[in-house]
């Protein structure tokens, strides 16, 4: 059991009226089921791609997938913050990040063929782009970032969910790891512009070496 289920279970016993209590969380539930759901749709989906790229060319195109469900402290938190009242229709209709994916790829080229392979299903619908590749934030984060729609089918009904994909590279997730854990650490600091600036010049070195692996590559496979 996670804390965060220990601490709804405190929750539910310290109650008058855990039934109701119950009842009232039935949909939020229900409504996290489907993002797990969805989840699995697109997990599935790119696994069968990396299968099959495996068997034509000899290689997988991703090293790894990590699958997150929205913590529902932070999917309150977020709706507070776009000051929106807490309902499962405002939940579905203003956050597209409650299911996310991050797909590791060994190469730069192999995140755009994943994820215009991805796009072009039959039962996926694009709904957002941001290529942070292409146009890197300032902060020289990099990463491609798609919101999809994916049908799910559930016993008596069909629902089409929305899920966050990010492509990076191995050397792009070591940065974006090491950048999200020094941001706790940024407000203490003396000289924030100073930690920016190297953090900054270690994305362009990463880049650098990023496509000068997928060159030896190319070179390899011709
Ligand atoms: P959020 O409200 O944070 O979801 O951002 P957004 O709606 O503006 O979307 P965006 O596509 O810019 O970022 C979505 C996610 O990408 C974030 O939740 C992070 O996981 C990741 N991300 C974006 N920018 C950065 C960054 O500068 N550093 C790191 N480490 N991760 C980032
Ligand atoms: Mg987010």
């Amino acid at each position: 059991m996670t804390a965060e289920t220990d601490m709804s279970m405190e929750v539910l016993m310290n109650s008058e009226n855990p039934e109701k209590v119950l009842k009232n969380m039935q949909p939020f539930i229900n409504l996290m089921m489907n993002y797990e759901c969805a989840l699995m749709e697109i997990e599935t989906k790119l696994k069968v791609l990396n299968t099959e790229f495996a068997l034509l060319h000899n290689r997988n195109p991703f090293e790894s997938i990590k699958c997150r469900l929205k913590k529902p402290i932070s999917i309150v938190e977020k709706m507070r913050k776009k000051k929106l009242d807490i309902t499962i229709e405002n939940i579905e209709n203003n956050l597209t990040d409650v299911a996310g994916i991050r797909v590791i790829c060994s190469f730069p080229e192999d995140i755009y063929t994943l994820s215009e392979l991805l796009s072009k299903q039959d039962d996926i619908k694009v709904v957002c782009i941001k290529d942070y590749i292409r146009n890197p934030k300032p902060n020289g984060y990099r990463s491609l970032h798609l919101i999809v729609e994916v049908p799910i089918f559930l016993s008596n009904e069909k629902k089409i969910m929305k899920v966050e994909v990010q492509f990076r590279t191995i050397a792009m997730d070591f940065w974006a790891s090491l950048d999200h854990k020094l941001k706790y650490k940024k407000d203490n600091l003396k000289h924030p512009e100073i930690v920016a600036q190297e953090l900054k010049k270690c994305a362009d070195t990463i880049t650098a070496m990023d496509y000068k692996m997928q060159e030896i590559r190319n070179m390899l496979e011709d």
